[in-house]
């Protein structure tokens, strides 16, 4: 059983880096920006601070998959994920799921140089997409990581 437990501690403490990263960049960065800097320089100031942080959270949202798949085994739970009842552990893996297509794979790929592009034609419109996509994904993870202890704890079923 200790293996479980120590496989949710480290859970939770990426989830803790992970979504406070996303919550200090939401609430706090990307609102001081437009005052920091010129439309022009917003998305380069952004990149400048925000890269800092999503090379660290590669490695908090790869440690939350891993304990969450880890316990999941561990705890012989795979048939919840056939159990609507069991939809804050869908939730769980929608969240995973849509961070780590964008650290892996959009960011890298594609999205960087589409917002770049986009910048270029309208800045403050590329700004305001950017708090608000930052804005949904907040409130979802939030959601979420509330109905997941809920859910942990029995509250939900
Ligand atoms: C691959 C993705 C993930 C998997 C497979 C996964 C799986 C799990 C499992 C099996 C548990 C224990 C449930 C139980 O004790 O009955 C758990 C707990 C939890 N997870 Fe996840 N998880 C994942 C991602 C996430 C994400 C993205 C978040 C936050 C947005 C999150 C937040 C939590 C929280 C807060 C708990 C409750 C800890 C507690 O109070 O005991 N997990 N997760």
């Amino acid at each position: 059983m200790d293996d479980i437990t120590i496989a949710r501690a480290l859970h939770v403490l990426a989830v803790v880096h992970w979504i406070g990263g996303v919550t200090l960049v939401t609430l706090v960065i990307l609102p001081a920006i437009p005052r920091m800097a010129e439309p022009a320089g917003r998305l380069p100031l952004f990149e400048a601070i925000e890269g800092r942080f999503s090379s660290q959270a590669r490695l908090s949202v790869t440690l939350a998959g891993l304990t969450g798949f880890y316990m999941t085994h561990r705890l012989g739970a795979w048939d919840r994920f056939a159990d609507p009842g069991f939809w804050w552990m869908h939730a769980m893996v929608l969240v995973w799921a849509v961070f780590t297509g964008m650290l892996f794979v959009a960011e890298p790929l594609f999205l960087h140089a589409w917002v770049r592009r986009r910048a270029d034609r309208d800045p403050v419109g590329a700004f305001t997409f950017i708090r608000w996509a930052h804005a949904a994904l907040l409130t979802v993870s939030l959601l979420t990581v509330g109905a997941a202890v809920l859910g942990a704890h029995g509250m939900l079923y």
